[in-house]
């Protein structure tokens, strides 16, 4: 039998524990041995739901039995997830996590402490919920040298941007309805102003470059500026407007990344992927692109992740499995000198703005929306950031930019 324990009983905890217990005969002849949850920590109680008789409050009980050879973290944030991590694999166990902040900011550092001790430091269910995509980058996609990876990386955000195209309507009422449904948090920033992919893109990079990607270098925008109005334009092209995030590396080596809403059009596998759907798709440079897809939330199929860290520690007791994620720094491209095209809405529509628009930007796209009236918009060349803000802050009459990809 194989102890493992669970740090947190909310809803992933709660999630494991159930995943676990439901499947309990499958999973013990695909481990070869029975997973027994001998203890789950919360500050809580929960009388008379069936994890009582191992809910423990204080962290030390797990840390002091040397049976416990596992521990999963489902509590989310930092610390003390990250203080329990390290106490956890300085004891001999192996840890694995749902934790995208965790993992972002200590995740080389956690890799590198399990593999001196020949543990394993696991963390599926940090980007992509219920979706396989962090094994793969260790099983499936080493062959690969990663060119690109680029996902929908949050369910709420791609729910709100889904609604406002299939019923037009604007970001604030269509936030509320999320809100009332539970979908969205009743304190919705880390999702739509994009801290949430951020994070998640800074661990998907990490892994695709082999060196530590710092969230905090990330250039990230939110949804929050997108309109109905945009949304129309979008569709007038036969186009949609998607959060993404994304890291690619240049010819010459330089990895940029960034979070931001872009216009996408149905030559991207990411078009298609609406309500709260995740994607992620990776290129490599000689398998081309495939796309992972799936629940990127949610109580049991986030819970499932980390059941299969859960196993897959199991089966790798005393046996680290590698994966290539340095505690050096990779330095990205500064955000100023990323490029892109970008489409702008402009008020006003006389000849002197196109003009105008011509003098800054050389020749551009001209956008037509019917639903639109006083307004000119269009789609630049593919610019540097830095000359996009240089060139739109002399058009005091600018409404909205989006990039298109
Ligand atoms: N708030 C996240 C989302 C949950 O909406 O995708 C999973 O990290």
């Amino acid at each position: 039998m194989i102890n493992i324990a669970i740090l947190g009983y909310g809803t992933v905890g709660s999630g494991i524990f159930e995943v676990l217990n439901t499947n309990a005969k499958s999973i013990s002849v695909k481990v070869g041995d029975d997973i027994n949850v001998k203890y789950v920590l919360d500050l809580r109680d929960f009388p008379g739901d069936p994890v009582e008789k191992v809910l423990v409050h204080d962290f030390d009980t797990i840390l002091n039995d040397p049976e416990v050879a596992i521990v999963a973290e489902a509590m989310g944030g930092v610390e003390p997830a990250y203080t329990f991590a390290k106490k956890a694999l300085e004891s001999g166990k192996s840890f694995c996590t749902s934790n995208k902040e965790l993992v972002a900011k200590h995740g080389a550092q956690l890799l590198a402490m399990a593999k001196e001790r020949n543990l394993n430091f696991l963390f599926e269910a940090s980007v992509g919920g219920g979706i396989p995509v962090i094994r793969p980058f260790n099983e499936s996609l080493t062959p690969e040298q990663i060119v690109e990876v680029s996902g929908i990386l949050n369910g709420t955000t791609n729910y709100i941007l889904t609604k406002m195209t299939c019923e037009g309507l604007d970001f604030d009422s269509v936030l509320k309805d999320a809100q009332d449904k539970g979908y969205a948090e009743r304190n919705p920033e880390a999702d739509v102003e994009g801290y949430d992919a951020c994070r998640k893109i800074a661990i998907l990079s990490s892994l695709a470059f082999g060196k530590q990607v710092d969230f905090e270098d990330i250039k990230t925008e939110g949804i929050t500026k997108i309109t109905d109005i945009d949304i129309m334009y979008a569709k007038s092209m036969g186009k949609v407007i998607k959060l993404i995030g994304n890291a690619k590396k240049d010819d010459n080596g330089s990895v940029s990344a960034m979070v931001a809403p872009f216009i996408i059009g149905s030559d991207s596998p990411l078009f298609f992927v609406n309500d709260v759907f995740n994607a992620i798709a990776v290129t490599g440079n000689t398998l081309d692109t495939v796309m992972f897809y799936g629940k990127g939330a949610g109580k049991l199929p986030t819970a499932s992740a980390v059941v299969a860290d859960i196993i897959d520690e199991a089966k790798h007791l005393n046996d680290n499995i590698k994966v290539v994620w340095d505690e050096e720094k990779l330095e990205l491209k500064k955000a100023d000198d990323m490029t892109s095209r970008f489409f702008v809405r402009l008020s006003g529509d006389d000849a002197k703005i196109k003009d105008n628009v011509k003098a800054a930007f050389g020749e551009v796209e001209t956008v037509e929306c019917s639903q639109v009236s006083g307004e000119y918009a269009f789609i630049t060349g593919c610019i540097s950031e830095k000359d996009f803000e240089t060139a739109i802050s002399s058009f005091p009459n600018y409404i909205n930019r989006i990039r298109v990809k």
